[in-house]
């Protein structure tokens, strides 16, 4: 490679990497995927967190492609000229001929350019370009799929595109990565054609290891046993099969997101990945370093009053000591462990009620399904807290006027007098209001397919109804979480940050941004050894569940212990004192570095390498070894007792011995009693539970 030598910075202690600098100004860098500016799941967040460290280093010469939905182009992408002239003569030549392409800034961090394809619009080729694809590598799409046939589509349309942009491109070299086999297409037609341009293509899961494993298949210890042909053709995604396969093999660089896909990809897609890319994050430091936890107190405030809602007329248990845990992501049953997490909070339910536990779990499920919109008992909760909220503060104003004027005449109200018969009829009213003849409802929307839901099936199953002795309760939200619901306003991270633990105990998972996130943002988390994720962080940290990891064996263990293993790590996290979970977060936290792009983004500049390398030989040569983290390890936090001594030796200890994450806790609320400086939460509540929780330390 050309141009000079750098150090890719280190972020805590993580190792450095020395690369040689690309000649940013002579080349052209292209992402294809799906999700450019239209969520499904987690390629998304690769391609939207990635874009400000890309943008970065590519400025002007970085671009992505994607599809164009009407929708997505209004309230993402700002519009504009294409400032690059090869590309401005690609975008004007298929709008000549009867496409429609997008240009424009997609609105996120870094700003990337995108470039969106109308699928719709170019409907009308596609018997012609179905006999391209026939003629490049003889793989046939069955009209019915309509996925597929939209998928050729994007890929007939990027690979147009590339040709002309390879066309007046003037010298410059491009390089282009196709994300996932909906992106692949592309890839196969632009190699079929020899466009001089470098190519990548990632997968973020396999489709076999994804139908399989839903199947319930014995994935992991019959690896190298699948016909996989057969398993394709009997699944009837053949076609899809062949054209992840075909994108593959004719990719210069192979890539995947983890040590565990990229053996899967091994035996599903007979290719060895050349490098594997961890999925990052964009990483946001706050300028008070314990923000974080400021946060979780003021986000967790707003699910207590969504809570108060809907369980009205049952709230007979204390929500101070009420613990929030969560689950999120596609709504893919087995895949996601939603059914042995299902199965370990039955049995969580059980040993807090045995142990007469005074802490309460509520256990959001947030997966989308097809629903008819939120049903009438759980809007009523909402509007029923709202009624008592206002009641209680017309009769605290009444009061409040009275005493105000008993105090101006010089007296000491009778308390007993100060509340008239109205008022009190008012106040009888508004309980009687909270009576309920059901119990609180486990989902908040009418689900279109109730009767057969699976997470609905689970729950009639175990018998876990929301009722009153019930420790455990449960509410199924079937859809993603934003801001403008009208039910619970927040946004995903919003709610992620308000939560104790997100538990994601996955049997199928590439990568797993959902517990990923949770790190970032200091919230504990359940993973499993069989998410990119969980290995990833097994492999870097010593002692994962000190940190708020917790990662449950899935690979060597039975269903049935892996399920107990979960239970285990639920029931010690709701034995935690509430001073042990602050530590554990300030842990957590600590890990963002590992995660965050400006370290991992180099696995992304070493594929490009390689790729140049690979389609430009007498150009380009990869001089720079490949990054590494291997060896690196985030030490046991030096208050954990060097051995498992005790049962719980993973929880923060609630002893005498310091470290830094304590010390934020007590250094802090001894400064502010010193300086007798009252918290910035409202009603000087935040302080008090503090003092509690010093308390609970001495004891
Ligand atoms: N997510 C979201 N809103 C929600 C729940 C989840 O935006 O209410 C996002 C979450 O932030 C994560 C993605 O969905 O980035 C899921 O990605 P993951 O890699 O965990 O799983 P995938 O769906 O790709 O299999
Ligand atoms: C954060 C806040 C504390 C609060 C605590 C509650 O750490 O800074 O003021 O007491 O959260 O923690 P919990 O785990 O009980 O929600
Ligand atoms: C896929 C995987 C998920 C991964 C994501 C991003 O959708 O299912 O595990 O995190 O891609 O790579």
């Amino acid at each position: 490679l050309r141009g000079r030598s750098l150090s890719v910075t280190s972020l805590s202690g993580l190792p450095l990497w020395d690369v040689q600098e690309l000649p940013i100004e002579d080349l052209l860098f292209f992402e294809v995927a799906w999700e450019v500016t239209n969520k499904v799941g987690g390629i998304y967040t690769v391609i939207q967190t990635k874009a400000k460290t890309t943008a970065d280093e590519w400025g002007e010469n970085y671009c992505l492609i994607g599809p164009y939905f009407e929708h997505n182009m209004k309230t993402q992408v700002e519009e504009c000229e294409p400032p690059n002239p090869a590309i401005k003569k690609a975008v004007d030549a298929m709008n000549l001929h009867g496409c429609q392409v997008h240009f424009g800034r997609w609105l996120i961090e870094g700003s990337p350019y995108v470039v969106l394809f109308d699928i719709g619009y170019s409907a009308w080729n596609l018997d012609r370009w179905k006999g391209d694809l026939w003629e490049a590598c003889h793989i046939g799409i069955p009209y019915h799929d309509r996925e597929a046939n939209d998928m050729l589509i994007f890929g007939s349309l990027t690979a147009w595109f590339l040709k002309e942009v390879t066309d007046h491109v003037d010298g410059k070299h491009v390089i282009v990565q196709f994300h996932e086999w909906q992106a692949g297409t592309g890839l196969i037609l632009s190699r079929a054609r020899s466009l001089p341009i470098a190519t990548i293509f990632t997968t973020h899961a396999t489709l076999l290891g994804r139908y399989l494993c839903a199947a319930n298949a014995d994935f992991y210890n019959h690896l190298d046993k699948f016909d996989i042909d057969k398993e394709a053709g009997e699944r009837q995604i053949y076609h899809r099969y062949c054209m992840e396969r075909a994108s593959v093999h004719c990719a210069h660089v192979f890539t995947t997101v983890s040590e565990i896909t990229a053996i899967e990809a091994e035996h599903m897609l007979k290719r060895k990945p050349d490098v594997v890319t961890p999925n990052g994050l964009n990483i946001k430091k706050f300028s008070a370093v314990h923000e974080f936890q400021n946060l979780h107190a003021l986000y967790k405030s707003r699910i207590q009053d969504f809570v108060r809602g809907h369980f009205y007329g049952h709230l007979d248990f204390d929500l101070e000591k009420t613990l929030f845990l969560f689950i999120a992501g596609r709504y893919e049953f087995s895949n996601k462990g939603a059914d042995i997490f299902l199965e370990a909070l039955s049995r969580l339910n059980f040993l807090l009620r045995v142990h007469k536990s005074d802490v309460t779990v509520v256990v959001f499920f947030i997966m989308p399904a097809k629903t008819n919109n939120f049903n009438v008992e759980t809007l009523k909760g909402q509007a029923v807290r709202k009624q008592l909220w206002d009641t209680a503060n017309s009769v605290k104003e009444k009061f409040g006027k009275k005493l105000y004027d008993a105090l101006l005449r010089g007296e000491i109200p009778d308390l007993n007098k100060i509340l008239d018969r109205d008022d009190v009829t008012i106040m009888k009213r508004a309980i009687f209001s909270t009576q309920r003849q059901s119990l609180p409802p486990v989902t908040t929307h009418n689900m279109i397919d109730d009767s057969t839901d699976p997470i609905l099936s689970t729950i009639r199953r175990i018998g876990l109804f929301n009722s009153r002795t019930d420790r455990v309760k449960v509410i199924l939200h079937p859809e993603f979480l934003s801001s403008t619901s009208p039910l619970l306003p927040m946004d995903y991270e919003e709610f992620v940050r308000g939560c104790h633990l997100g538990v994601f105990p996955s049997y199928y998972e590439p990568w797993g941004y959902t517990p990923a996130e949770c790190t970032v943002m200091g919230i504990p988390s359940v993973t499993t050894n069989l998410s990119g994720f969980g290995c990833f962080m097994q492999e870097h940290i010593t002692d994962p569940a000190a940190y708020g990891i917790y990662i449950v064996d899935r690979r060597f263990c039975s269903p049935d212990e892996s399920c107990n293993q979960l239970t285990q790590f639920l029931y010690g996290f709701c034995k935690q004192s509430r001073r042990q979970r602050i530590i554990q977060r300030n842990r957590t936290e600590r890990l963002s570095d590992l995660l965050d792009w400006k370290y991992l983004g180099r696995y992304y500049m070493h594929a490009r390498h390689l790729t140049l390398s690979r389609a430009f030989p007498d150009k380009f040569h990869a001089e720079s070894a490949p990054p590494t983290t291997k060896g690196f390890k985030f030490p046991r936090p030096s208050s954990v007792p060097p051995s498992p001594t005790s049962s719980q030796h993973s929880s923060p200890p609630n002893s005498d011995v310091e470290d830094e994450d304590e010390r934020y806790d007590e250094d802090e609320e001894a400064e502010k009693d010193r300086m007798n400086i009252k918290s910035p939460f409202s009603l000087g509540q935040i302080p008090h539970e503090k003092k509690k929780q010093h308390g609970e330390h001495k004891n």
